[in-house]
């Protein structure tokens, strides 16, 4: 049976915690896995622009032995209208697994529907498994074991990584607060599906309209942009969410340790001011660095399952 990573809830949470320690032996050796991919190929489908998840995926699968091939939509038969089950189905003769950036939730799992190959989900709009996943790693590698411990301050935009960190809340069974103003609150499924996890795992998350709660005492304050690729910028949404600017201020209420992270790319003297995101760009570019390790041990992972 293949496996697919459409969302964080396709691992139990034994499986999540095996990842991201086996994503720590990864980045230990870098090159020990080498032949791990030889003879595959994954197929990269992407609908929308990326930096980190094209390059840290096909780096991945080079240094992994393998064969990757970038497919952008406008260059497919898709954009001239054939069915989205036909390509998964072609496709899935000729590739082992496709990673796939697009719009539509839905889009992708009907592709992972008809596919027969293992299907990753590189970000739409509801989700980005891959960042969360690593985002977790890198914590783990600072706060080890007290990593259930520590208090995580999402604020800003309830979107796709909001989303995502709530399901990782729960699957890790971690302690997350998200501020967002009530407008943008996350989707009300991830919420769900994080609040039933955190059942199984202990994890807690908080939801607040304010974001001085949300970040008092935190131990991490992660942001995202305030408009997420396809989304147009207005000017009613950036005066709902300027309060929720991670600033001096704001980092003023964390602990004085606290660190602060940004899944990239950041819009500086948006949900960031330049000076925080400078003070902390070696933890937000070691975040970067992590998805390349992280997605090995992934594409490893769903290799042997299979
Ligand atoms: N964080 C992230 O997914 O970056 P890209 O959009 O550059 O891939
Ligand atoms: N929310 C952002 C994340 C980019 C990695 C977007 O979807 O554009």
């Amino acid at each position: 049976m293949k496996r697919d990573f459409i969302d964080l809830w396709n691992l139990d949470p034994d499986e999540a915690w095996y990842l991201v320690k086996r994503t720590k032996e990864i980045k230990e050796k870098r090159n020990s896995l080498k032949g791990l991919l030889n003879n595959k190929t994954v197929a990269l489908l992407f609908t929308k622009p990326s930096t980190r998840t094209r390059v840290s995926f096909e780096v991945a699968v080079y240094e992994l032995g393998g064969n990757s091939i970038f497919l952008m939509e406008n260059h497919l038969q898709l954009i001239r209208g054939e069915d989205v089950k036909d390509t998964a189905r072609a496709l899935s003769r000729y590739v082992d697994c496709v990673v796939i950036r697009t719009h539509s939730h839905s889009w992708l799992e009907e592709f992972a529907r008809w596919a027969t190959v293992p299907v990753i989900n590189g970000l739409t709009e509801k989700s980005h498994p891959c960042q969360i996943l690593s985002d977790v790693f890198t914590l783990y590698e600072r706060f080890k074991d007290n990593i259930k411990n520590i208090k995580i301050a999402y604020v800003g935009d309830g979107n796709n990584i909001c989303n995502t960190w709530i399901v990782a809340a729960g699957l890790f069974g971690l302690n997350l607060f998200v501020g967002t103003p009530e407008e943008l609150a996350p989707d009300s499924f991830y919420l769900q599906a994080g609040l039933d996890l955190c059942n199984f795992t202990g994890g807690n998350i908080y939801l607040t309209v304010n974001p001085l709660e949300a970040v008092k005492d935190a131990d991490v304050i992660y942001t995202d942009v305030w408009f997420s690729m396809g989304e147009n910028r207005k000017e009613e949404k950036l005066a709902i969410l300027k309060d929720f600017q991670v600033n001096t201020r704001l980092l003023s209420k964390a602990k004085n340790e606290a660190v602060v992270m940004h899944c990239l790319p950041a819009k500086k003297g948006e949900e960031i001011t330049e000076d925080i995101f400078e003070k902390f760009a070696d933890f937000i570019f070691l975040q970067a660095e992590n998805r390349l390790h992280t997605q090995k041990a992934l594409l490893e992972f769903l290799f042997i399952q299979q």
